[in-house]
C-alpha cells in the first residue's frame, strides 16, 4: 500500500515508516526541514515537504495516498491550544480529503481524560469534541468521517511510548529529577501510567493499517498502569537520585508543564484491541528500560553503534 505519513521523522513515527518499509509498503513522509527531509530519504522514503499549518501540503499527500498514518503534532507545551488548533484543523484537511475513497485514515491520540477512578478501555469514547478541547477533539472529529467514507481508526497511545531515544514524557521527568536533584512522584504515587514499547507501538500502527474496521479505537498499551511512584524510583535508581513525593500543591511549581500529566490517573487496557488484531506486545517494560539506562544521556547512540557493529 501507498500510505502518507506526517511526523514520519518523529518517536514513534521513524519507527512506524521502519515498520510500514519492513512489511513492503511505499511510503511518503511529511518533512518540514532539510534535516527531517534527509534522514527519511536516507532510508528510501519519498518526501513531502510541508508545514501542519501548510494545508495544502497536507490535503496534496492525503490525495496522492491509498492510506494516511497522521502522526505529526506540533507538541507546543507553552501552547497547547496551538497545538490543538493545528491538529484539528489537520484532521480536518485529511478526513475532507479522503471522503468518499474508504481509504484508511489512522491518527495518533491518547488515553488522558477518558475515565474517572478506572481504566480505560477501547469502548470508552472520547468526551472531547470541539477546537476548545484537548487535542482539538481531534479523534471525535476523525471518526465522524466514518459516515463520509473514511476508514478512520484512532491510535490511542498509552502517555509513555517507551525506548532508547525517547525525547517524550518520561524524558521530560527525567530532565526535571536530574534539574532539581530528586526523583519526585505527586502525592501518595499512586495515581498509575499505561506504557507500552515503541516496538510493540509501531507493530500495532501496522496491524491497524492492514486490519483494523473503520471506526476502530486502539489501545497501544502494554501495561495497564504504573505507579507513579514506581517509575520515579526507577529514574533515581538509573539517575542516582533519591526519590521524594510532592505535595498536589507543589505539583505544578516542582514539574512544570509535566506535572499536569504526572499527576494525573492514565491506566488503559487492551483487551479489546489485542483481541481484535492479535496484537501481543514483547518488547521491554518501562521500568526495564529505566533500569537498563535507556533514559541515561548518549544511551540511544550507544545501542546504534552497537548495533551496527552486529553485536
Ligand atoms: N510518544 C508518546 O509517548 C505519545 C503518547 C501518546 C500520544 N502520542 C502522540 O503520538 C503522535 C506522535 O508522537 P511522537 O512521540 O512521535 O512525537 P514527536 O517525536 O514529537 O514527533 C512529532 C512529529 O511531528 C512533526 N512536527 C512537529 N511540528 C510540526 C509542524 N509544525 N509541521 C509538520 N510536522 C511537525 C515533527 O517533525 P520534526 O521531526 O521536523 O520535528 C515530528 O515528525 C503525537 O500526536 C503524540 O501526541 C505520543
Amino acid at each position: 500500500m501507498y500510505v502518507f505519513v506526517t511526523g514520519a521523522s518523529g518517536w514513534i513515527g521513524s519507527a512506524t515508516v521502519d515498520e510500514l518499509l519492513a512489511a513492503g509498503h511505499e511510503v511518503t513522509g511529511l518533512a518540514r526541514s532539510d534535516a527531517s527531509a534527509a534522514a527519511l530519504q536516507a532510508k528510501g522514503v519519498r518526501v513531502r515537504r510541508g508545514d501542519l499549518d501548510d494545508l495544502a501540503s497536507i490535503r496534496a499527500g492525503a490525495e496522492a495516498a491509498e492510506a494516511v498514518i497522521h502522526l505529526a503534532n506540533k507538541h507546543d507545551w507553552s501552547n497547547p491550544a496551538n497545538s490543538a488548533a493545528a491538529e484539528r484543523a489537520a484532521v480536518q484537511a485529511i478526513g475532507d480529503t479522503l471522503a468518499g475513497t474508504s481509504r484508511p485514515f489512522l491518527l495518533a491520540s491518547g488515553v488522558a481524560g477518558l475515565t474517572q477512578g478506572r481504566p480505560a478501555t477501547e469502548d470508552d469514547p472520547s468526551p472531547f469534541y470541539g477546537p476548545d478541547s484537548p487535542r482539538g477533539g481531534s479523534e471525535n472529529l476523525a471518526l465522524e468521517f466514518v459516515d463520509r467514507g473514511v476508514q478512520t481508526v484512532s491510535l490511542r497511545f498509552a502517555p509513555t511510548v517507551h525506548g532508547s531515544g525517547d525525547h517524550g514524557f518520561i524524558a521530560a521527568i527525567a530532565a526535571v529529577a536530574r534539574e532539581k536533584g530528586v526523583s519526585g512522584y505527586p502525592g501518595d504515587g499512586t495515581n498509575q501510567w499505561a506504557a507500552v514499547h515503541r516496538s510493540d507501538a509501531v507493530r500495532l500502527v501496522a496491524l491497524g493499517l492492514a486490519k483494523a474496521p473503520a471506526g476502530a479505537r486502539l489501545h497501544a498499551v502494554a501495561e495497564e498502569g504504573i505507579p507513579t511512584r514506581d517509575i520515579a524510583e526507577a529514574i533515581g535508581r538509573a539517575f542516582g537520585l533519591p526519590v521524594a513525593s510532592i505535595t498536589p500543591d507543589d505539583i505544578q511549581g516542582h514539574f512544570g508543564w509535566i506535572g499536569t500529566f504526572f499527576g494525573m490517573d492514565l491506566a488503559a487496557t487492551s483487551t479489546a484491541t489485542r483481541e481484535l488484531l492479535g496484537w501481543a506486545p514483547a518488547g521491554p517494560t518501562l521500568i526495564e528500560d529505566l533500569d537498563a539506562g535507556a533514559y541515561r544521556p548518549g544511551h540511544a547512540e550507544w545501542l546504534g553503534a552497537v548495533r551496527q557493529a552486529g553485536v
